[in-house]
């Protein structure tokens, strides 16, 4: 029986020209090139301008996605924007790229799961468009979290980075097998016990201020892997594919020790893993579409590879997501 698949016509992505380099960090706070990559695999992140905003980012990862595609942004009918850091509270900042992308038809709204919220945001868009309420998304993961880090603590100002990656997605009638193309799976989960392990100290109903990242890194390390295979392991079992299935593994980029781990523990081999977490550092939600843009634009990634995704972040959130590209 066919099936409608949510079909990836192309991904794109944007990264702030202004780099900062561990040794540059390393003369702001206590800490050093070597303790960094050590412990995470960074050697630098992208750091957005002054007045250079999210929706600035996003707007410029789905122009690069619409172009990587070959399609007008008109024939987009729903933007779902996955960022835990908005330019205001409100209007979502996507309204604010459907504007700037010259759209004013169809749904446009941010979806808020932090390091997750890239998954959270491709499963969201999947779900409408095999419903038939939409055709075709694009799904942004846009990030300034520059803007939300106390730069004295060296615990978690070396860690993230700014920068934002967008897929296309359109809804395409498939046979209905494991070999479709798109979307096959994807899981969520979330466990709000943890919410106090990462988090940011404000927000407009708790202190009137926008506060800033806080983080027991080693509590978050302690359930990564953990929580990362049992999401992976439910995308194989829904599907009947196994490690050896998979072409491309492109995990969230926050850690290189989390990632290493997680593929030793799926048996996925190291070849097949995408790292950009040593450029990029964690994007937070725009970390895994900018690792997929890098990996389709270097021509790793190809038409009928199997691409597994997954990300963990604050929350707790934790997902997968299987695809055929
Ligand atoms: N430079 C030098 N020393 C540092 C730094 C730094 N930047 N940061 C912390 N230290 C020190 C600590 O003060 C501590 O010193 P002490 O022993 O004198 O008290 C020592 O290093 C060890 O600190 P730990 O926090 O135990 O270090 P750990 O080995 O756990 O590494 C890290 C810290 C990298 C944050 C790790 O816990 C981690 O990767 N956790 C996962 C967090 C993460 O990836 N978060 C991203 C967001 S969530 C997500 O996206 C999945």
């Amino acid at each position: 029986m066919t099936a409608i698949r949510s079909v990836v016509l192309g991904c794109g992505s944007y990264l702030p020209q202004q780099i900062l380099t561990n040794a540059e960090l390393a003369a702001r706070v206590d800490t050093s090139d070597e303790w960094i990559v050590q412990r995470t695999g960074i050697r630098q992140r992208h750091i957005a301008a002054e007045g250079e905003f999210t929706s600035h980012l996003a707007i410029n990862a789905a122009r690069d996605a619409l172009a990587n595609a070959g399609i007008d942004a008109q024939s987009i009918d729903l933007i779902v924007l996955a960022t835990s850091t908005p330019d205001n509270t409100f209007p979502a900042t996507a309204v604010a790229v459907q504007n700037g992308l010259g759209i004013n038809h169809g749904a446009a709204f941010d979806l808020q799961a932090v390091c997750s919220g890239f998954i959270f945001a491709l499963a969201t868009a999947d779900n409408f468009l095999r419903s038939g309420a939409f055709k075709r998304a694009l799904v942004i993961g846009a990030e300034t979290f520059s803007r939300i880090l106390d730069w004295s603590d060296r615990g978690t100002c070396v860690l993230f980075g700014d920068g934002a990656g967008a897929v296309v997605l359109d809804a395409q009638v498939q046979p209905g097998k494991p070999t479709d193309r798109g979307i096959l799976t994807t899981h969520l989960r979330s466990d709000g016990r943890h919410k106090s392990k990462l988090y940011v100290d404000g927000g407009p109903s708790s202190t009137r201020t926008v506060g800033y990242l806080r983080m027991e890194g080693r509590e978050v390390f302690k359930h990564a892997v953990g929580m990362i295979t049992d999401v992976i392991v439910d995308a194989f079992e829904a599907t009947g594919t196994t490690a050896d299935d998979i072409d491309w593994f492109i995990p969230h980029q926050a850690n290189k020790r989390i990632i290493d781990a997680s593929a030793h523990k799926l048996h996925i081999a190291p070849q097949k893993v995408v790292l950009t977490v040593d450029l990029h550092g964690n994007t937070s939600a725009a970390s895994i579409p900018l690792a997929l843009a890098v990996a389709v634009k270097d021509g790793r990634v190809k038409k009928g590879d199997l691409v597994l995704l997954e990300a963990m972040g604050g929350g707790f959130t934790w997902g997968s997501a299987l695809l055929r590209w």
